[in-house]
């Protein structure tokens, strides 16, 4: 089941200028950065009541963020939702006709497990469904 909307994510081509934007400008508080080797990006997480902040840039120049960010330059990049339970919701979702990127979840930020849907599935908008381990708020 889809429980929440757990981030929005916004591509940046200078994460440390992006930050502080969202830090001192706006002053959301800031949870921490994060490498994500499976999907080449180092994110930075920001938490507002009810969901987060998501910024991510390109691990090492390269990756899909990088691609994003050389066609169009920073930018809106996906909405994330919350599954207690991805296994079931991905089956769920691929009998009613959505496509993913990927076969299965793959490693996400803070022990999650998530997958990207295509984005002809939410009428243009790359959607990422998390499944988090522990308390369901984290990730
Ligand atoms: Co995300």
């Amino acid at each position: 089941m889809i429980t929440r909307l757990d981030h929005v994510a916004i591509a940046v081509p200078d994460l440390d200028r992006a930050i502080a934007r969202l830090a001192e400008d706006l002053g959301l508080d800031f949870a921490g950065r994060e490498d994500v080797e499976a999907a080449r990006t180092t994110t930075a997480f920001f938490p507002v009541p009810g969901t987060r902040i998501e910024l991510i840039h390109p691990l090492r120049g390269e990756g899909p963020v990088a691609r994003f960010l050389d066609r169009r330059g920073g930018g809106l990049h996906h909405l994330c939702f919350a599954s207690d339970d991805l296994d079931a919701d991905v089956a769920r979702l691929r009998e009613r006709g959505w496509r993913f990127l990927t076969d299965g979840p793959v490693p996400g930020a803070h022990g999650s497990r998530v997958i990207f849907a295509h984005p002809s599935s939410m009428d243009g908008v790359l959607v990422e469904l998390a499944e988090h381990p522990a308390r369901g708020d984290e990730g």
